[in-house]
């Protein structure tokens, strides 16, 4: 019985940032081969977001970060930076998270 043709691809990763460049507590926006994103430093623990808040558009690294809550400063909405999802209105849907990997001093995401 054949499984199909498609070949499993190997997930793309990308060098945005390094370490240094995001301190504790700091937003720092990074341009990738799937647009900008923003990176955050939540106690030592990098995430990544798309920058691009599910209000309006705007960049989400303009805002500010709250322990683990990045707020755009345009109308207020929240987002959880580990998940993307929204916290607070107007925003309603999520902004996309990406998978990180930090090796060596390095800040990788995963594009795919
Ligand atoms: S653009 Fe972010 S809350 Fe409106």
């Amino acid at each position: 019985m054949s499984r199909g043709s498609a070949a499993r691809t190997k997930p793309r990763w990308a060098r945005v940032a390094a370490v240094s460049e995001v301190p504790a507590g700091a937003l720092r926006a990074v341009s990738t081969d799937v647009g900008a994103v923003v990176l955050a430093n939540v106690d030592g623990d990098i995430y990544a977001l798309e920058d691009r808040c599910s209000h309006q558009d705007y960049p989400l690294s303009a805002g500010e970060l709250e322990g683990d809550e990045l707020e755009c400063p345009f109308h207020g909405a929240r987002f959880d930076v580990c998940s993307g999802r929204a916290l607070q209105l107007p925003a309603i849907t999520p902004v996309r998270s990406y998978q990180v990997d930090v090796r060596d001093g390095d800040i990788y995401i995963q594009l795919d």
